[in-house]
Protein backbone atom coordinates (compact mmCIF):
# COMPACT_ATOMS: atom_id res chain seq x y z
CA UNK A 1 0.00 0.00 0.00
CA UNK A 2 1.06 3.37 -0.92
CA UNK A 3 1.79 5.84 2.47
CA UNK A 4 -0.93 8.27 2.00
CA UNK A 5 -1.69 10.86 4.71
CA UNK A 6 -5.10 12.73 4.77
CA UNK A 7 -4.20 16.27 6.24
CA UNK A 8 -7.54 18.61 6.62
CA UNK A 9 -7.30 21.75 7.07
CA UNK A 10 -9.94 23.96 9.02
CA UNK A 11 -10.59 27.63 10.15
CA UNK A 12 -8.68 27.89 13.41
CA UNK A 13 -5.97 30.62 13.38
CA UNK A 14 -2.62 28.66 13.37
CA UNK A 15 -2.76 27.71 9.30
CA UNK A 16 0.72 27.66 9.49
CA UNK A 17 0.51 24.06 11.51
CA UNK A 18 -0.79 22.58 8.11
CA UNK A 19 1.69 24.40 5.55
CA UNK A 20 4.18 22.76 7.70
CA UNK A 21 2.80 19.59 7.91
CA UNK A 22 2.67 19.40 4.19
CA UNK A 23 5.70 20.01 3.71
CA UNK A 24 6.95 17.54 6.39
CA UNK A 25 5.32 14.62 4.67
CA UNK A 26 6.17 15.90 1.48
CA UNK A 27 10.29 15.66 2.84
CA UNK A 28 9.05 12.18 4.57
CA UNK A 29 8.08 10.65 1.06
CA UNK A 30 4.64 10.30 2.51
CA UNK A 31 1.69 11.30 -0.50
CA UNK A 32 -0.48 14.08 1.08
CA UNK A 33 -4.19 14.52 0.65
CA UNK A 34 -5.65 17.56 1.10
CA UNK A 35 -8.69 18.95 1.71
CA UNK A 36 -9.08 23.05 3.15
CA UNK A 37 -12.35 24.51 4.25
CA UNK A 38 -14.04 27.81 3.49
CA UNK A 39 -13.00 29.32 6.73
CA UNK A 40 -9.63 28.15 6.05
CA UNK A 41 -9.58 29.85 2.87
CA UNK A 42 -9.77 33.14 5.33
CA UNK A 43 -7.03 32.14 7.58
CA UNK A 44 -4.72 31.49 4.58
CA UNK A 45 -5.49 34.85 3.32
CA UNK A 46 -5.15 36.36 7.25
CA UNK A 47 -2.06 34.80 7.93
CA UNK A 48 -0.20 34.24 4.77
CA UNK A 49 0.95 35.87 1.62
CA UNK A 50 -0.09 32.06 0.01
CA UNK A 51 -2.88 31.82 -2.45
CA UNK A 52 -5.22 29.05 -2.71
CA UNK A 53 -3.55 27.34 -4.95
CA UNK A 54 0.26 27.93 -4.00
CA UNK A 55 -1.61 26.06 -0.86
CA UNK A 56 -2.98 23.26 -2.93
CA UNK A 57 0.61 22.79 -3.92
CA UNK A 58 2.57 21.86 -1.10
CA UNK A 59 0.34 18.61 -1.06
CA UNK A 60 0.34 15.63 -3.88
CA UNK A 61 -3.34 15.76 -4.36
CA UNK A 62 -5.97 17.83 -3.22
CA UNK A 63 -9.82 18.14 -3.32
CA UNK A 64 -12.50 20.54 -3.29
CA UNK A 65 -14.14 20.92 0.03
CA UNK A 66 -17.88 20.19 -1.34
CA UNK A 67 -16.84 16.99 -3.10
CA UNK A 68 -17.92 14.32 -0.76
CA UNK A 69 -17.22 11.83 -3.25
CA UNK A 70 -13.96 12.16 -3.61
CA UNK A 71 -11.67 9.02 -2.60
CA UNK A 72 -11.09 10.19 0.46
CA UNK A 73 -14.89 10.28 1.50
CA UNK A 74 -14.60 6.16 0.94
CA UNK A 75 -13.54 3.79 3.38
CA UNK A 76 -12.47 1.40 0.27
CA UNK A 77 -9.45 4.13 -0.45
CA UNK A 78 -6.65 2.89 1.76
CA UNK A 79 -4.70 5.67 3.96
CA UNK A 80 -2.92 5.69 7.23
CA UNK A 81 -5.51 8.09 8.66
CA UNK A 82 -5.46 11.71 8.96
CA UNK A 83 -4.47 15.18 10.61
CA UNK A 84 -6.72 18.04 11.07
CA UNK A 85 -4.11 20.95 11.65
CA UNK A 86 -5.65 23.33 13.02
CA UNK A 87 -8.66 21.91 13.83
CA UNK A 88 -11.62 24.53 14.99
CA UNK A 89 -14.06 23.85 16.93
CA UNK A 90 -16.70 23.21 14.27
CA UNK A 91 -14.76 20.55 12.64
CA UNK A 92 -14.17 18.93 15.85
CA UNK A 93 -17.84 19.00 17.18
CA UNK A 94 -18.91 17.66 13.31
CA UNK A 95 -16.83 14.71 13.86
CA UNK A 96 -17.48 14.11 18.02
CA UNK A 97 -21.26 14.08 16.21
CA UNK A 98 -20.58 12.33 13.13
CA UNK A 99 -21.96 15.31 11.05
CA UNK A 100 -20.43 15.02 7.60
CA UNK A 101 -20.98 17.98 5.77
CA UNK A 102 -18.41 18.62 3.59
CA UNK A 103 -15.50 16.65 2.49
CA UNK A 104 -13.10 17.42 5.28
CA UNK A 105 -15.33 15.87 7.74
CA UNK A 106 -16.52 12.95 5.36
CA UNK A 107 -13.16 12.14 4.97
CA UNK A 108 -12.65 12.47 9.37
CA UNK A 109 -15.55 10.45 10.17
CA UNK A 110 -14.67 7.67 7.41
CA UNK A 111 -10.84 7.38 9.13
CA UNK A 112 -13.21 6.75 12.36
CA UNK A 113 -15.10 4.04 10.86
CA UNK A 114 -12.21 2.30 9.27
CA UNK A 115 -10.37 2.34 12.93
CA UNK A 116 -7.72 4.30 11.32
CA UNK A 117 -5.88 7.15 13.28
CA UNK A 118 -7.47 10.45 13.60
CA UNK A 119 -5.48 13.22 14.76
CA UNK A 120 -6.97 16.39 16.08
CA UNK A 121 -4.72 19.66 16.67
CA UNK A 122 -7.43 21.27 18.07
CA UNK A 123 -7.30 25.50 18.83
CA UNK A 124 -9.69 26.91 20.91
CA UNK A 125 -8.86 28.54 24.42
CA UNK A 126 -10.80 28.63 26.71
CA UNK A 127 -12.74 25.45 26.59
CA UNK A 128 -16.53 24.76 27.66
CA UNK A 129 -18.13 21.73 28.73
CA UNK A 130 -19.57 21.50 25.17
CA UNK A 131 -16.05 20.93 23.93
CA UNK A 132 -14.80 18.62 26.66
CA UNK A 133 -17.74 16.47 25.79
CA UNK A 134 -17.14 16.43 22.36
CA UNK A 135 -13.59 15.84 22.95
CA UNK A 136 -13.89 12.78 24.88
CA UNK A 137 -16.58 11.61 22.85
CA UNK A 138 -13.69 11.37 19.66
CA UNK A 139 -11.04 10.25 22.10
CA UNK A 140 -13.61 7.43 23.06
CA UNK A 141 -13.97 6.58 19.56
CA UNK A 142 -10.15 5.85 19.35
CA UNK A 143 -9.49 9.67 17.57
CA UNK A 144 -6.45 11.77 19.32
CA UNK A 145 -6.99 14.69 20.21
CA UNK A 146 -3.36 16.82 20.28
CA UNK A 147 -3.73 20.75 21.10
CA UNK A 148 -0.63 22.90 19.20
CA UNK A 149 0.61 23.76 22.79
CA UNK A 150 4.48 24.37 22.69
CA UNK A 151 7.15 22.81 24.58
CA UNK A 152 9.84 25.24 26.47
CA UNK A 153 12.31 22.33 27.17
CA UNK A 154 14.16 22.18 23.39
CA UNK A 155 14.60 26.43 23.89
CA UNK A 156 12.63 27.59 21.13
CA UNK A 157 14.38 30.52 19.43
CA UNK A 158 11.68 30.93 16.70
CA UNK A 159 7.53 30.30 15.72
CA UNK A 160 8.52 28.73 13.52
CA UNK A 161 10.40 25.84 15.71
CA UNK A 162 7.20 25.52 18.28
CA UNK A 163 5.43 24.84 15.22
CA UNK A 164 8.05 22.57 13.78
CA UNK A 165 7.99 20.49 17.46
CA UNK A 166 4.36 20.38 17.76
CA UNK A 167 4.40 18.63 13.88
CA UNK A 168 6.93 16.36 14.88
CA UNK A 169 5.05 14.87 17.70
CA UNK A 170 1.95 14.65 15.51
CA UNK A 171 3.65 12.50 12.68
CA UNK A 172 4.87 10.65 15.77
CA UNK A 173 1.29 8.94 16.25
CA UNK A 174 1.72 7.88 12.83
CA UNK A 175 5.61 6.73 13.26
CA UNK A 176 6.71 8.91 10.97
CA UNK A 177 10.12 10.68 11.79
CA UNK A 178 10.95 14.09 11.11
CA UNK A 179 14.03 16.10 12.26
CA UNK A 180 12.70 17.75 15.25
CA UNK A 181 14.16 18.94 18.77
CA UNK A 182 13.82 15.90 20.77
CA UNK A 183 14.02 15.74 24.90
CA UNK A 184 17.09 13.78 25.68
CA UNK A 185 18.53 13.77 22.34
CA UNK A 186 21.66 15.88 21.23
CA UNK A 187 20.44 19.33 19.50
CA UNK A 188 22.68 22.55 18.27
CA UNK A 189 20.15 24.54 20.71
CA UNK A 190 20.85 22.61 23.75
CA UNK A 191 23.43 24.80 25.93
CA UNK A 192 23.58 27.74 23.87
CA UNK A 193 20.34 29.64 24.97
CA UNK A 194 20.09 31.49 27.66
CA UNK A 195 17.07 32.05 29.57
CA UNK A 196 16.39 35.50 28.07
CA UNK A 197 13.08 35.11 25.37
CA UNK A 198 14.74 35.91 22.07
CA UNK A 199 11.37 36.19 19.73
CA UNK A 200 12.35 36.84 15.99
CA UNK A 201 9.48 38.05 14.09
CA UNK A 202 6.95 34.99 12.45
CA UNK A 203 8.17 34.12 8.68
CA UNK A 204 6.03 35.30 6.10
CA UNK A 205 4.88 32.16 3.53
CA UNK A 206 5.14 33.89 0.57
CA UNK A 207 5.94 32.21 -2.87
CA UNK A 208 6.13 34.95 -4.92
C1 LIG B 1 -9.02 34.73 11.68
C2 LIG B 1 -9.91 33.68 12.28
C3 LIG B 1 -9.45 32.92 13.33
C4 LIG B 1 -10.23 31.93 13.90
N1 LIG B 1 -9.71 31.16 14.89
C5 LIG B 1 -10.42 30.13 15.38
C6 LIG B 1 -9.85 29.26 16.33
O1 LIG B 1 -8.70 29.40 16.73
N2 LIG B 1 -10.57 28.19 16.74
C7 LIG B 1 -11.83 27.95 16.28
O2 LIG B 1 -12.43 26.95 16.68
N3 LIG B 1 -12.42 28.77 15.38
C8 LIG B 1 -11.75 29.84 14.91
N4 LIG B 1 -12.31 30.67 13.97
C9 LIG B 1 -13.72 30.48 13.61
C10 LIG B 1 -13.92 29.40 12.55
O3 LIG B 1 -13.26 29.76 11.35
C11 LIG B 1 -15.41 29.20 12.30
O4 LIG B 1 -16.03 28.64 13.44
C12 LIG B 1 -15.69 28.36 11.10
O5 LIG B 1 -17.08 28.17 10.98
C13 LIG B 1 -15.00 27.02 11.16
O6 LIG B 1 -15.36 26.29 10.00
P1 LIG B 1 -14.55 25.00 9.57
O7 LIG B 1 -14.43 24.13 10.76
O8 LIG B 1 -15.41 24.38 8.50
O9 LIG B 1 -13.24 25.44 9.04
C14 LIG B 1 -11.55 31.68 13.40
C15 LIG B 1 -12.01 32.45 12.32
C16 LIG B 1 -11.20 33.43 11.77
C17 LIG B 1 -11.72 34.24 10.60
Amino acid sequence: MKKRLIVGISGATGIVYGIRLLEALREAGIESHLVVSKAAELTRAYETNLSSQNLRDLAAVSYPIGDVGAAIASGSFQTMGMIVAPCSVKTMSELANGITSNLLTRAGDVVLKERRRLVLLLRESPLTAIHIRNMLALTESGAIIAPPVPAFYARPQTLDDMVRHTIGRALDLFDIDTNFQRWGEESNNQGKGNHETHQEPARVYSRA
